[in-house]
């Protein structure tokens, strides 16, 4: 999130290089050195990852600037849509490229970027409705362009070939999430300023050296800002080693326009303050291994004797255990889980959960207000597109073996179609939990010990930000629970400085972060990750609940005890009521009721969305990055649903000025008892970076659960089978030479 690509080239090629690295030294594909020997079989100890490979590369399917004669992919020229919410298709994106190119709106004008292309959901009604063999709704696309400088969002009808400009798109604020194009574009526009040159040689750095990163100029009613698109360049040196996010030009900002390709300005305040050497930063393993082999326990995997127990039909419909959904790619979201339903052990029937879940914003504001860093306040869906910049995974590290990889279509700036190969994971994990236990104990004289494993199925994606690298799961549980997690790694965006040592810092100076190497600090900064949640339980109309968990103070005399604790219900009736700020000592449940469909003793069916380790965010309501981001004010909203508020920073995030925000849709107070409802989660992390985070930052994870509260009649694994020593094959290693 943080920072940006940098030299688009330079990133794509480094990500793709160390897949490949990364994958050759790891991927048991030198089976003349270890064997695995099994005793229950042994055939299934080689099978391979399932990691889609193609016998030959596409040419018609390029992601640009990657070679595509690097990175082994799945045909996808010949994909048709089977299920109404799935992705654009390459031949769909090169139909919509040929319609838009055709149109007048399109062929007067010169120049003109298409900025997302994606799929136009069908009415959800028609979804839900939607039998398999039924035949498809109309498939549409959305889109958002820029024209002449100006945002517009269309949709082109690919049945009719109709294209409709909506004019609303005027009406709000900001700019489309950009393309990659024009990230990469902006980087060569300061090398057009002498000044900036000039600079660039000043402080040492040859200009082979610099890598730079589009950064996101953020909004702050300054008439610069006005009626152009902008955006900030800062520059690192990648001398003599690949981690230069260690290597700032402090100080150094070109703001550029990012439509006419031209310096607006630049600052230099940075020009006393070196640049750090960057020894030691290297976090290759190639690297590393050069001083030493730091294996701290022996290699480690996960074996499924009868391979893995999901299946992904049609590409897009996964299927495991009691769990069933849709799931797809998309540049702005990154995930999309759809329809999802679980299956009642009872009744045998599936039963809907979600209509659909994704993670709909980002906000990183960074705590530093001086002229380098002010603007870093970063909304990366709405920016950058998350999933645009979700890299290759890389197999038997980002997922285990036996995982299924899916890959991203999307569309160029262009239009023309490109493949994001591996970008999303499946697989069975099974870290040793246990699902359920009970053992009776001496005190009475039952012999009894029952225990349940707990294997669950991930969603996972990692979207390398630039520096910051988001791991995305969505992690469903037998006992009908979805996990949603986040966890952070890669590098921070670091701050230059004249000190390489605390006892150097005047007392009365405030650093903004953490001296964490000579020369470097990591400023201090927030992630706030927005999920959009339309829970259908059990069917679409639901209400909100807020259960207060209350002290009840008892009468003198009633009982020995002086204080309880009670659950307070109450049910939204209308937006405002369901304004959450989650607090310690004046706890609730917050549930997701059906109210018209009740358990066998009465409870309305439910699912409650169960807060873990979260943050705040505390910069003031009225700061314009927090305006911009104002769904971060509360921790749960929920709105009726509308299929145009989706995204809850804005349709048009960038250089917006927050006034399409889940915040403004909410303060319209609008009914939500018994309605078809969405609720929105925002997970928080401050982070006060420390010199473990240096140079790369181990992962630091946080989560909430979407948790069935009397959904089912009991508990849904009861009849979950314990392991049996003999289901289990033993597998030893030896050396095969
Ligand atoms: C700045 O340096 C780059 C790289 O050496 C060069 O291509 C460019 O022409 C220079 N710009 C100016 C204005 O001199
Ligand atoms: C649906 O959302 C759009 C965008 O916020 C808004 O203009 C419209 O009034 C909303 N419709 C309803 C019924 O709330």
């Amino acid at each position: 999130m943080e920072s940006r690509k940098s030299l688009q080239f330079l990133v794509l090629s480094i990500c793709v290089t160390l897949v490949l690295v990364v994958t050759w030294v790891h991927l048991p594909s030198s089976p003349n050195k270890v064997f695995l020997d099994c005793t229950l079989s042994s055939a299934w100890c080689s099978s391979k990852n399932r990691i889609q490979s193609s016998t030959k590369p596409n040419n018609l399917i390029k992601k640009p600037q990657q070679s595509s004669s690097t990175t082994q992919h799945q045909q996808h020229d010949s994909d048709v849509p089977h299920h109404p919410l799935d992705p654009l298709t390459v031949q769909e994106f090169n139909k919509i490229h040929a319609i838009l190119a055709a149109h007048p709106f399109f062929e007067s004008v010169s120049k003109y970027t298409l900025n997302t292309v994606s799929l136009e959901e069908p009415d959800k009604e028609l979804v839900i409705k939607w039998k398999r063999g039924d035949p498809l709704p109309a498939r549409k696309a959305s889109v958002t362009a820029m024209v002449k400088g100006k945002s517009h969002f269309l949709t082109v009808d690919l049945n009719t070939d109709e294209v409709s400009i909506d004019e609303k798109s005027s009406v709000v604020s900001g700019y489309p999430t950009m393309a990659m194009e024009e990230m990469v574009g902006v980087l060569d526009v300061p090398l057009k300023s002498i000044e900036f040159n000039r600079t660039i040689s000043q402080r040492g750095v040859n200009m082979g050296d610099l890598a730079c990163l589009p950064i996101s100029s953020g909004w702050y009613d300054l008439p610069v800002e006005e009626n152009r698109r902008l955006i900030k360049v800062q520059c690192y040196s990648k001398k003599d080693t690949v981690n230069f996010y260690m290597k700032p030009i402090e100080g150094l900002t070109v703001l550029v326009d990012m439509d006419k390709k031209e310096v607006v300005s630049i600052s230099d305040n940075g020009r006393d303050i070196p640049i750090a050497n960057g020894i030691n930063t290297d976090y290759r393993y190639s690297v590393q291994k050069l001083n030493g082999d730091f294996r701290l326990f022996n290699p480690i995997s996960l074996e499924q004797p009868k391979g893995p127990s999901f299946t992904v039909e049609d590409g897009h419909l996964v299927k495991w255990a009691n769990w069933e959904f849709h799931l797809k790619a998309d540049a702005r979201a990154g995930i999309i889980i759809s329809q999802v339903k679980v299956r009642d052990p009872e009744t045998s029937e599936l039963r809907s959960v979600m209509y659909k879940g994704f993670t709909s914003e980002l906000f990183v504001p960074y705590m530093d207000p001086t002229d380098a860093w002010y603007f870093k306040t970063y909304m990366d869906a709405g920016e950058y597109g998350f999933g645009l910049q979700a890299m290759p995974l890389d197999p038997l590290n980002d997922c285990p073996r036996n995982a299924y990889y899916m890959d991203g279509v999307f569309a160029a700036a262009d239009g023309t179609p490109y493949l994001q190969p591996n970008m999303i994971c499946v697989f069975e994990s099974y870290a040793g939990d246990i699902a359920w236990r009970h053992s009776e104990c001496p005190i009475t004289d039952l012999q009894v010990t029952e225990v349940r494993p707990k294997v669950n199925l991930v969603v996972r994606m990692a979207a390398a930000v630039a520096n910051y690298d988001y791991i995305i799961d969505w992690e469903f549980q037998t006992d009908g629970l979805i996990r949603a997690k986040v966890g952070l790694s890669g590098i921070l965006m670091v701050k230059g400085t004249t000190y390489d040592h605390m006892n150097q810092v005047p007392s009365q100076e405030y650093l903004y972060g953490t001296l964490l190497s000579e020369n470097i600090i990591g400023v201090i900064h927030d992630h706030f990750i927005t999920y959009y949640l339309d829970l259908d339980v059990d069917g679409s109309d639901n209400s909100f609940m807020k259960v207060n968990i209350k002290k009840q103070e008892t009468l003198p005399g009633e009982s020995p005890r002086k204080s309880y604790l009670k659950a307070v219900k109450n049910v939204a009736k209308t937006e405002k009521d369901a304004q959450i700020k989650l607090k310690l000592y004046d706890p609730s449940e917050f549930h997701m009721i059906n109210p018209s469909k009740k358990t066998r003793v009465g409870n309305p069916v439910g699912y409650k969305v169960v807060p873990s380790g979260t943050a705040a965010s505390l910069l003031d309501p009225e700061d314009p990055p927090q305006k911009r981001a104002a769904f971060t004010n509360n921790q749960i909203w929920v709105t009726p649903y509308n299929k145009s508020e989706q995204w809850a920073g804005g349709l048009f995030v960038y250089q917006s000025e927050g006034d399409d925000t889940l915040q403004v849709w909410s303060n319209r107070d609008r009914p939500i008892e018994n309605k078809d409802i969405v609720l929105w989660y925002t997970l928080g992390f401050h982070h006060i970076p420390c010199q473990e985070d240096y140079p790369i930052m181990p992962t630091v994870s946080s989560s909430f659960d979407l948790k069935p509260v009397n959904f089912f009649e009991r508990n849904p694994v009861l009849k979950l089978p314990p392991n049996f020593k003999d289901d289990l094959p033993v597998c030893k290693a030896h050396d095969s030479s």
